[in-house]
């Protein structure tokens, strides 16, 4: 595995606030970032917001904005949705930004000189709310695939890159590279849809029908393809061509998306990077949708739920442990208050945020608030202490390979056998007969097992992971050998607190 890692979210649309599904990718993104971090990768996590485009220009009309204003203040409203939420992003990535309208029209002009691009006429189904084109057999009779809206006949003069020149290129690179395309279904999926000849990919708008832009640098009349342009902001957060390049972490890159842009991702974007010169990503990874009575959720279908509103009723990290946990990876998952609810609560307060209770109400009560000092031990600590040496290792990879739901799952399971552990050892007992070495071993072992989950757990509850472990007296775990077993010393000072997943007040 590679030192580096360049870990991207989709850049989202600015057509509204934020909503679940986009919480969802960037929490994941998050998580997967933070666990790579604490394996000692070196890691750039990017995110943004995708600005251009016509539906911008009609938003910004209706609220009675310049697009620059509209833009600043919803791209301002996703930087703030993430702050709540506990994203930690290197980049935040605005397709307005300077350095982007540099990277665009460098690889447009490298495109064009090289002849990858030509001057020709566009025909074809036209969905202007998705800002897509479709082929007659896609269009059914003038309806959008995605949206269910009408489509518009369009005719006129367009730019084109040649992307049909490299599909047998495109074909033997996904048979070549099994790890590019995941899950295996999107892999299957893609191969699929490349066994039709692929037509080239119209990367031009005229300046007449959309403005709001980046200019062809070849062609000042029309603008580019916002599809376009987006894509290439994975090389702008790297500073592709410019100066400090980071360039050394392409191609150790993974693109996270959703299913819906699966083929822009797995088509269009490894074509173009290969007419610039370049390796397509290591790996991109598509997840599936949060559905709302089987529908997917969305802006355009009226069904978002707002993030934050959830974050303020189960707090952040409950909403992440909700979204991390509830979709397994690749899969679709449905969306309920009661299941936010349940996860929230049956897991993380029932039994982490439990464990945390009774073990320090328990040292507070038997060992001064003191982590006790251990004596030797028997069979019951050598299996629960192999057990959590195993557990960093199996999280680390499940993170690595997006399987954070699993990932998740193991260390609750794991902190399930400590209750058992506890109940079988029963502290109170030994407490109460005087026999202050069984007391002493008991709690060490289960305070360190608790301490070895919660520096895995940091990286999907940023907030209250970190303060279980100053609770139990554990220094911060920024680095995997902190994993160890036995990190955990003897006399540090321990402090009880209020619950961290307190039951959210009913509803009235
Ligand atoms: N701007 C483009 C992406 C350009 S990337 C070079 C775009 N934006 S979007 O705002 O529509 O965001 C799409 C992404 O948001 C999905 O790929 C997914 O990551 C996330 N989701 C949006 N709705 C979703 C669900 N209902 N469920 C899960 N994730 C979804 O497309």
């Amino acid at each position: 595995m590679s030192e580096l890692l360049y870990l991207t979210t989709p850049i989202y649309y600015i057509n509204g606030d934020p909503h679940l599904g986009h919480a969802y990718t960037t929490v994941l993104a998050d998580t997967v970032a933070r666990a790579a971090r604490l394996e000692g990768r070196k890691v750039i996590f990017s995110t943004g917001t995708d600005e251009h485009g016509l539906k911008t220009v009609q938003n910004a009309r209706a609220a009675g904005m310049t697009e620059t204003e509209y833009a600043n203040l919803f791209s301002h409203r996703f930087q703030e949705a993430w702050r709540v939420l506990g994203v930690q992003a290197d980049v935040f990535l605005r397709t307005t930004q300077e350095n982007h309208l540099r990277t665009v029209q460098k690889a447009l002009s490298q495109l064009w000189e090289d002849g990858q691009i030509y001057r020709g006429t566009y025909e074809g189904w036209y969905c202007q709310p998705d800002e897509r084109f479709f082929s007659p057999a896609d269009a059914r009779g003038g309806t959008c695939p995605l949206c269910s809206r009408t489509l518009e006949w369009v005719s006129e003069p367009d730019y084109f890159f040649r992307m049909s020149s490299h599909q047998a290129w495109l074909i033997e690179w996904i048979e070549r590279h099994p790890d590019f395309i995941q899950p295996e279904t999107r892999r299957n999926e893609v191969l699929s849809f490349l066994r039709e000849p692929l037509a080239d990919l119209c990367i031009s708008r005229p300046r007449s029908r959309l403005e709001w832009g980046i200019r062809l640098p070849f062609d000042g009349e029309f603008t580019t393809y916002i599809w376009v342009e987006a894509l290439l902001h994975y090389l702008t957060v790297l500073g592709w061509g410019g100066e400090p390049s980071r360039m050394a972490w392409w191609p150790q890159t993974s693109h996270l998306l959703g299913k819906d842009i699966l083929t822009t991702h797995a088509v269009y974007w490894p074509t173009i990077l290969h007419a610039l010169g370049l390796e397509p990503p290591h790996s991109l990874f598509a997840h599936g949708w949060w559905v709302t009575s089987g529908r997917k959720m969305g802006k355009s279908l009226g069904n978002a739920v707002q993030p934050l509103e959830l974050a303020q009723r189960y707090t952040p990290d409950g909403l992440r442990y909700f979204l991390l946990r509830e979709m397994a990876a690749g899969m679709d998952a449905e969306f309920s208050e009661e299941r936010v609810l349940a996860r929230s609560q049956a897991e993380l307060a029932n039994i982490y945020g439990n464990l945390l209770q009774r073990l320090t109400a328990m040292l507070e009560r038997y060992c001064a608030r003191r982590v006790p000092e251990p004596a030797g031990g028997g069979m019951e600590e050598a299996l629960l202490r192999e057990r959590f040496e195993y557990l960093s290792g199996d999280f680390l990879r499940n993170c690595s390979e997006m399987r954070v739901h699993a990932a998740l799952a193991g260390v609750m399971d794991a902190l399930g056998e400590v209750n058992q552990y506890l109940e079988r050892c029963a502290p109170w007992k030994e407490a109460a007969a005087g026999n202050r070495a069984a007391v002493a071993t008991a709690l060490y072992t289960a305070s360190e097992a608790l301490r070895i989950a919660s520096g895995l757990l940091q990286s999907a509850l940023p907030f209250t992971a970190p303060e279980a472990l100053r609770r139990i007296g554990a220094k911060a775990v920024t680095q995997r050998w902190e994993l160890e077993w036995g990190g955990l010393q003897p006399g540090s000072a321990v402090e009880s607190g209020e619950p961290l997943y307190p039951r959210p007040v009913a509803r009235e």
